[in-house]
């Protein structure tokens, strides 16, 4: 993995915009996976933006959601779904036909697995993972604990993530169970980005970057990745132990 530490969240944004933008110039049939939440919330704005000013193909992408929140209504606010559509789908014009979600609602989650599975193997699996990082230090809905070697699967959330998840919503919500893409996909995809912004993710940043490869620390999976990138900002990297150089 590679550090790359910004002075600010608008230039992190910007840089990962125009990596994404490239990927896509590049190979207008990536396969792209993105998560919701916050940290990519700015780089998606800064994409979509660039892709709308130079009108790049967006015709041949196929966008692949990360995770969804089980039993939660699709389309209320909070939801993975509603960040994707919001922020990505509905913006550029993509159509369903170019993209595949989790149904956090299905009445067989395994089934959906198995869907997320055989989908991302049509493909020819993923391109590039744009992830950001929780407190307790997962990726997706990868709680630490969760086996490497997972592709998608069901996760019981932990009390970081379900206490931390209610911030998304609207109200108070029971948020036990999450559906996520597995730690595999992540030493499988051809580039990961992970995100991370402030300082309230300086300690999670220097256990992924500094601690032992553990499933305990799911983003030590990303240490040994040929092409991973941490785009962080100062107060992200603000507990690293080794000297970074801004961007
Ligand atoms: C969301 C996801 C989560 C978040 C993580 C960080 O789709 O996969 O793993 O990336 O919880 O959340 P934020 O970015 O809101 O700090």
């Amino acid at each position: 993995m590679k550090i790359h530490v910004f002075e600010d969240e608008a230039r992190l944004a910007h840089a990962a915009g125009e990596l994404l933008f490239n990927t896509l110039k590049d190979k207008p049939d990536a396969v792209i996976c993105i998560a919701s939440g916050n940290s990519p919330k700015a780089t998606c704005a800064a994409w979509v933006e660039k892709m709308k000013q130079t009108k790049l193909d967006t015709q041949r992408f196929f966008f692949i959601g990360l995770d969804e929140w089980v039993g939660i209504d699709p389309d209320q606010k909070g939801t993975c779904r509603y960040d994707f559509m919001e922020r990505i789908l509905i913006p550029l014009q993509i159509p369903p036909r170019q993209y595949h979600l989790f149904d956090g609602m299905a009445a067989d989650l395994q089934e959906e697995c198995r869907k997320m599975d055989a989908v991302i193997a049509s493909k020819g699996g993923i391109d590039l993972m744009i992830v950001g990082i929780g407190m307790n230090g997962h990726i997706g809905f990868n709680e630490p604990g969760t086996p490497f070697h997972l592709h998608s699967h069901i996760a019981t959330l932990d009390e970081v993530t379900t206490t931390v998840g209610q911030q998304y919503f609207d109200r108070p919500m029971a948020l036990k169970q999450g559906i996520t893409l597995g730690p595999a996909y992540l030493q499988e995809a051809g580039k990961v980005l992970l995100l991370a912004q402030g300082e309230k993710k300086a300690a999670v940043i220097r256990d992924a970057v500094e601690g032992a490869k553990s499933t305990e620390r799911p983003a030590t999976i990303l240490q040994e990745h040929p092409d991973a990138h941490f785009y962080i900002d100062r107060g992200a990297a603000s507990g690293l132990l080794s000297m970074q150089e801004d961007e």
